[in-house]
């Protein structure tokens, strides 16, 4: 007996690994939490699997409902939303399942953020822009911030953010943000990505405010950087015609010359 974690994606049900839909197909349980996680992809549980929303369930009761997969020899599809990596709580069940010596495996899903720039069609990074992207958030209830995870100490880099489960705090974010990236700084926001009632705002921080209007949905990605409808960056060197590299040796003495 096996507990899969199975990252299920950003909302589309066809943005679900091959793997993860192999997966669940195979179990006999299906944990999901709650809404995020489509009925498309659920669709993939064989039937008469047993399949449970997790989202009204203590921790033990999740570990409970796992322990009594285990002890009737059935596998378990536990589906997150996006990926596992980030704002999962994979890591808190992780930790339950090697002290009782449950097995497990981790198949990674495509992370909200990602479907977000799919969204906007927007490389993050670009050369002379940003070359880094910071996944983050604003503190919560259930959540605090550890000392020195500021947006604004993420902000004074310059780096392009990411900032998840903190629309409803939008004002503060801006307030925030607006002294290190300028107010003419591109912002968009991307209510339930991939989801067929998916919701773009494209702004600067300095018109973010009139631009979003009131819109109530939470489910949405904050991304803030000079990347972010950028036209006028540098083109990478990787491909540059004069750049000599291993799969492509240029000039009279490559750098690699065995390549070629
Ligand atoms: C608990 S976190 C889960 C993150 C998830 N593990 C991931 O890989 O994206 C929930 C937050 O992720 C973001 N999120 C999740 N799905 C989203 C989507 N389809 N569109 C926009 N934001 C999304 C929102 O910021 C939301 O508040």
């Amino acid at each position: 007996m096996t507990v899969h974690f199975i990252g299920a994606g950003p909302g589309a049900a066809d943005l679900l690994t091959l793997r993860g839909r192999d997966l669940i197909a195979a179990c006999a349980v299906c944990l999901y939490a709650g809404s995020l996680v489509p009925e498309g992809v659920l669709a993939h549980c064989p039937p008469g699997a047993r399949i449970v929303n997790t989202a009204p369930l203590s921790l033990d009761e999740i570990i409970a409902e796992i322990a009594a997969a285990h002890a009737a020899g059935k596998d378990v599809a536990r589906l997150h939303s996006g990926d596992l990596s980030i704002w999962s709580a994979m890591g808190e069940q992780l930790r339950r399942l090697r002290a009782l010596g449950i097995p497990f495996t981790v198949t990674p899903g495509v992370p909200s953020f990602s479907a977000a720039a799919a969204a906007l069609e927007a490389e993050l990074t670009l050369p002379g822009l940003a070359q880094t992207v910071v996944l983050t958030r604003t503190p919560g209830r259930a959540s605090a911030m550890p000392e020195g995870e500021k947006l604004a100490a993420f902000a004074a880099t310059g780096a392009v953010l990411a900032i998840h489960l903190s629309i409803h705090l939008l004002d503060k974010v801006v307030v925030e943000l607006a002294p290190h990236y300028g107010a003419d700084c591109p912002v968009a926001i991307v209510w339930r990505a991939s989801w067929p009632d998916q919701r773009i705002v494209r702004a600067t921080l300095a018109t973010l405010d009139a631009a979003v209007g009131t819109e109530m949905e939470r489910t949405a990605i904050i991304l803030v950087g000079r990347t972010l409808g950028a036209a006028d960056f540098d083109e990478s060197r990787l491909y540059a015609a004069d750049y000599d590299r291993r799969y492509r040796p240029v000039g009279a003495e490559p750098r690699f010359p065995e390549a070629s």
